[in-house]
């Protein structure tokens, strides 16, 4: 199989970091923070380590403030359920996934409001028009670091900076870009930044993790068992125990925090370079073909997503050929995204994703265009 919907989760993931799995099942797997004995204890330190891992990719100065979680849906809900009142206002972007827009839907029947600013045919959005949408009341700037429609990145930075000014809390979506390009949440003035583990970062699929900023107040949206303050029936504050509830997924965590160090070590920045150019090669052969047509950005502006149709066959055919009769996987149809579709001018038909990740070869790519090639040719005869 040539794998190409790194976008849904990467494949394959460096075998240290199995290994690294297997040694804690197998050798000390006891529950974090929760007994005095050395397999806990141990169980612990890992979990730590793989902590302060994460924490240096991100640019996150004291660890207790990366909490972990199942993915990126659970740590955006904490983000905007734990953060935002009655009365609030929100700003996000039309090329956001379902997992912030469903929320803040979700919040306005407490009274919280959002503006959706729709981002041009590219997917991108402007700092300045996001500055124009602040009115009174607006307590939080909710945006996707990169869309998982078209890979569009959008201007960290220059957001960041606007929210700062403004005393307003910077929420960034870090599910398609961490791992990818460079993510640092005090350059960037990111107050809360919900990113996986399974996607960039090359680690297991159910793990992710909510960065909460030293100045962002958070109210719990889970109550439980912390290992910490036991007969006290209130949930205890502390990061990250309190918001941490249950027993955490330790061995899936120590394998994400060996490939966060896998990742640091090669660096986003490099990876992100590496699957743009072989994006952009892409892009360039599909923008040859007469029965293509490709949506989004040029690669520099992007993350290694490339986004097409095929004249007069369906994204989910093209998909379901692709698997079947040429073994190559990518995405097709809607990406849980709906307004990004609606915004590049997809909503009725979706898209062929394909998704590149640091172990994909030009050799794969060539195939794929020689797939892609019989695949249209065929249906123009
Ligand atoms: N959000 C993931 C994707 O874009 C699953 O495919």
């Amino acid at each position: 199989m040539i794998y190409l919907d790194n976008a849904a989760t990467s494949y394959p993931k460096p075998r240290g970091m199995v290994a690294a799995m297997e040694e804690c099942i197998l050798k000390y797997c006891g529950n974090p923070g929760r007994s005095g004995h050395s397999m806990s204890m141990k169980t612990g330190e890992e979990v730590y380590h793989a902590r302060k891992k994460i924490c240096r990719l991100f640019g996150i100065e004291n660890p207790e403030r990366l909490v972990f979680t199942k993915n990126t849906t659970e740590a955006l809900n904490m983000g905007l359920k734990g953060v935002l009142k009655p009365g609030n206002h929100v700003i996000t972007t039309s090329m956001e996934h379902n997992s912030v827009l469903r929320p803040l839907k979700a919040l306005e029947k407490k009274g919280v409001s959002h503006s959706i600013l729709r981002a041009d045919r590219e997917g991108f959005i402007k700092a300045s028009d996001i500055e124009k949408a602040i009115r009174p009341g607006t307590r939080m700037i909710a945006v996707t670091a990169a869309s998982n429609v078209t890979g569009t990145k959008m201007p960290l930075s220059e957001i960041g900076e606007t929210a700062r000014k403004r005393g307003i809390i910077f929420l960034v979506d870090g599910a398609q870009a961490a791992g990818s390009m460079e993510i640092n949440v005090d350059k960037m003035n990111i107050d809360l930044l919900a990113f996986p583990g399974h996607k960039g970062l090359l680690g297991p699929l159910g793990t992710g993790g909510l960065y909460i900023g030293e100045n962002t107040e958070l109210a719990h949206i889970m109550e439980g068992g912390t290992g910490t303050d036991s007969k006290s029936r209130i949930q205890p504050c502390e990061l990250p125990e309190g918001y941490e509830a249950g027993t955490i997924n330790a061995p899936a965590i120590i394998g994400m925090g060996y490939s966060a160090e896998f990742v640091e070590k090669i660096g986003p920045e490099v990876i992100g370079k590496y699957e743009e150019e072989l994006i952009s090669w892409l892009d360039e052969r599909l923008d040859e073909m007469d029965f293509v047509k490709r949506y989004g950005p040029p690669a520099c502006r992007k993350t290694g997503i490339s986004l097409f149709n095929v004249d007069g066959i369906s994204a989910e055919e093209v998909t379901g050929i692709l698997s079947s009769r040429y073994g190559i996987a990518v995405r097709g149809g809607f990406h849980c995204a709906g307004l990004a579709h609606k915004t590049i001018g997809t909503w009725d038909e979706g898209a062929v994703r394909v998704s590149a990740g640091p172990f994909n070869t030009r050799r794969e790519m060539e195939k794929l265009v020689d797939a892609i090639a019989e695949i249209g040719s065929r249906q123009n005869l």
